[in-house]
Order: C-alpha cells, then structure tokens, then sequence
C-alpha cells in the first residue's frame, strides 16, 4: 500500500520494481490526501486501485483519520508506504499498522524534520543532507531509521532555492526507497531498541 500527495516519482519507482517477481512485494493499492496528482495518474496507469480522503471532506481529524485507516484496511497491506506523503497520520491509523508503516523523508534525520527537510537543511549551511528511509512512530519524523543515503550541497545550490538539491535527494531516495522495500518484503524485520533489524 502506497500513501502519496504529489508528484508520485517514489511511487513510480516502486511501481517500476514491482514489475519483476523476484522483487518480492507488489503493490495493493494507492492512497491520496488530495485528487488531481501525478500521483494518482501513475496509478491508474499502472493499473492500481485508488482512493482520495481529503480531510477538508470529514468533520474533523480524527474522522478523516478513521476513514484513512478503514480504507487501508481494507486492502489488508503488510506494509504501508507513505512516499511524499504529506499528512501527519493520525493516532488510529499509526496503532493499526505500529511498526509496518515505512516514510521517506528527504534529510539526515534527526537534523530537518517536518515538511521543509530540504529547504531547512539548505538554509543551515551543511554540506552534506540526504534522505532518511524510516518507520513511522507517533512523532515528526521521529520513528527508527531503516537507511540514510547522502547527498552533497553545493554552492549553486543555494541560487535556487533548493529545487537542484531536492531532485538529487529524490534520485537517491528513490533507490534506497525501493531497495528497503523490497528486503522488507521478502525478508520481515524487527525492531530491537529502536534499531531496524532486517535479517539477511
Ligand atoms: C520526496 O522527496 C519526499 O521525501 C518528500 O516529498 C518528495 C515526494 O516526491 N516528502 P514524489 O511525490 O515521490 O515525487
């Protein structure tokens, strides 16, 4: 189960590895806070069910929270991913799926948590940031780290914002979200002290 509210590239990539059997995980479904994104069209492509829960459509958080967790429910997913994903979930949906919930968050965690990673870091001043695969907890960002990949700033990156770096944080977050993926998949992990402990 795949959880997206943009541009889906991660998606994509996932969808990408899925199309070989040995990959060992394939997708059940695509889930979205929002309608109208590449996201969704990558799905439908691919040929994958979908479904939009806006919070603005339920009365409240935990309402949409409820529905969100029903929805995934439904489609009995062992992992749930949420690829650029941009809603904090809430207390219902993190207990039903505790431990199996896999984010992708585009900086060294714990350094630029929240939903700026990229532009935070930049404005910082590292020289290294990167891209943090890991199991979502109750917190931002907060959950055991599963794989970090890094991405070195440059002086120009400073001259756009940020959007160069990003791209080059999104192309190895990317691989290193599939590569996790797939060894969840097909080898299981555990958690022991706040380390992710994927066997082989
Ligand atoms: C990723 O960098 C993700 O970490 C961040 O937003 C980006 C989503 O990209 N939160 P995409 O929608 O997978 O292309």
């Amino acid at each position: 189960m795949v959880l997206v509210s943009g541009s889906g590239t991660n998606l994509q990539a996932l969808i990408d590895a899925t199309a070989d059997p040995a990959y060992g995980a394939v997708i059940v479904a695509v889930g979205a806070d929002r309608d109208g994104i590449a996201g969704l069209e990558r799905a439908e492509r691919a040929g994958l069910p979908s479904f939009v829960h806006r919070v603005k459509d339920f009365p409240d958080r935990a309402d949409w929270d409820r529905a969100l967790t029903g929805a995934v429910q439904g489609y009995e997913p062992d992992l749930v991913v949420t690829a650029g994903f941009m809603k904090i979930l809430g207390p219902e949906f993190i207990a039903a799926f505790a431990g199996r919930i896999v984010n992708t968050h585009p900086a060294l965690l714990p350094a630029f948590p929240g939903a700026h990673g990229v532009t935070d870091a930049l404005a910082y001043g590292v020289k290294v940031t990167g891209c943090t695969v890991h199991l979502v907890d109750a917190g931002v960002d907060t959950g055991p780290i599963i794989a970090q990949g890094v991405v070195e700033v440059t002086d120009a990156d400073h001259a756009d914002g940020g959007d160069a770096l990003h791209e080059r944080i999104k192309t190895v977050e990317r691989q290193l979200l599939v590569d996790v993926v797939g060894r969840l998949a097909r080898e299981g992990h555990r958690i022991e002290d706040r380390k992710v402990r994927i066997p082989a």
